[in-house]
């Protein structure tokens, strides 16, 4: 209803907006005193049961499993605990072997979604540990599942998903960082993330000013009908999570790569009828991603660029750019998709789509 929208047009505007609100909900009482790790309260896994664990397994949908490959890459990172990510409805009829200690990590924001749920059923039927991250209590798959953290980023209307998917991001990294601080990460390291999360709200405040700066770049963009997303280690997760959102609410053709496999394929697409969003951090690979974004310059596709504070970009190289605060790189996924759920969101208003509601979506897939 319109009372609860407020001021805001849409309920994935108002969602968008808040995300500094909804993360700081998945934050409070799940710091240590010490500052230097998370912890979450219902695991139901002893930190002595959690150091034999030798691998994990996250199953997901939809823009959840794109939280997922952001968690492999942060726990693998920071906690050296091998990760495999599955689709949760190929998971299921894949009859995967899977290590005895392995423990089953299942991501889903309404808990009901029945691809994640018989995938769970599954995992639990071999006798695998299991948990899960979801955002509504006493959903299915959180009574089903062994232990679980609840996301409490409050209930997400809009069809597309914006605050479930960065505030599920963020309780990966905090489980990268429980999970490392069990193992090798040191002292220091762990009070450096911990400060950079709490510092993530105000930055992503920073983020949602640009939002008039970026609805402008976004009605540039609004009538092609290609684009792809491109970005690497970190950043390759959030570009398939832009295109997915491109595609979902403003009906055009997207494709997430990471920005290296381009020249495997997709550049064959880029023209001046193709823009590219470039997802560029700051970094030991930024000079890699510079040389990709001259390879689409070089073939006359159009680019925006979403790039942290410290990223280079020379002026002719690129047409838009949205500049996002430096930040720890664990923090990273988060503020990147900001812009990039503003992009989607301003892309589909333009094309006057009916953004809470695109055609053939539903908010949670409850039939196979
Ligand atoms: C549907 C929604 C997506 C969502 C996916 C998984 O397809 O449209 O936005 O990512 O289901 O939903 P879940 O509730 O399990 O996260």
């Amino acid at each position: 209803s319109a009372a609860e929208l407020g001021d805001y047009h849409h309920f994935m505007e108002k969602e968008i907006f808040e995300q500094p609100v909804s993360l700081e909900n998945g934050m409070r009482g799940r710091f240590a005193d010490d500052g230097s790790t998370a912890f979450f309260g219902g695991l139901n896994l002893t930190p002595q049961e959690l150091r034999h664990v030798d691998r994990l397994l996250f199953i997901a949908c939809g823009t959840a499993w794109h939280a997922c490959l952001v968690a492999e890459y942060l726990i693998e990172r920071y906690a050296r605990i091998p990760v495999e990510v599955e689709y949760a409805s190929e998971f299921r009829y894949r009859n995967a072997p899977l290590d005895k200690n392995t423990l089953v990590i299942a991501i889903s924001q309404s808990g009901e979604t029945i691809d994640t749920l018989a995938a769970l059923r599954e995992a639990k039927r071999k006798g695998y540990r299991t948990l899960s991250i979801n955002n509504s209590v006493g959903s299915t798959i959180a009574r089903e599942s062994d232990g679980g953290i609840y996301q409490h980023a409050g209930p997400e209307i809009g069809v597309a998903s914006t605050k479930a998917f960065t505030s599920q991001i963020m309780l990966c990294a905090m489980l990268a960082l429980y999970l490392g601080r069990l193992r090798d990460l040191s002292y220091g390291d762990g009070v450096e993330i911990v400060k950079a999360l709490k510092a993530m709200p105000e930055q992503i405040r920073e983020v949602l000013r640009q939002n008039d700066k970026i609805a402008a770049i976004a009605k540039q963009y609004a009538n092609y009908e290609d684009c792809l997303f491109l970005g690497r280690q970190l950043m390759f997760p959030i570009a398939l999570e832009g295109a997915l959102k491109l595609k979902e609410i403003s009906y055009i053709h997207a494709e997430g790569y990471p920005a290296a496999e381009m020249k495997h394929g997709p550049i064959a697409l880029i023209s001046e009828q193709c823009p590219s969003v470039f997802l560029a951090t700051s970094g030991e690979i930024f000079h890699k991603s510079l040389a990709n974004i001259q390879e689409v310059k070089a073939r006359k596709g159009k680019i925006i660029c979403i790039a942290t504070e410290d990223c280079d970009i020379p002026e002719d190289l690129i047409d838009d750019l949205v500049v996002v605060p430096e930040c720890h790189e664990i923090v990273k996924p988060i503020l990147m998709s900001i812009p990039v759920q503003l992009l989607s969101y301003h892309i589909a208003l333009e094309r006057g789509c009916d953004v809470d509601k695109p055609r053939n979506l539903a908010k949670s897939v409850t039939v196979e």
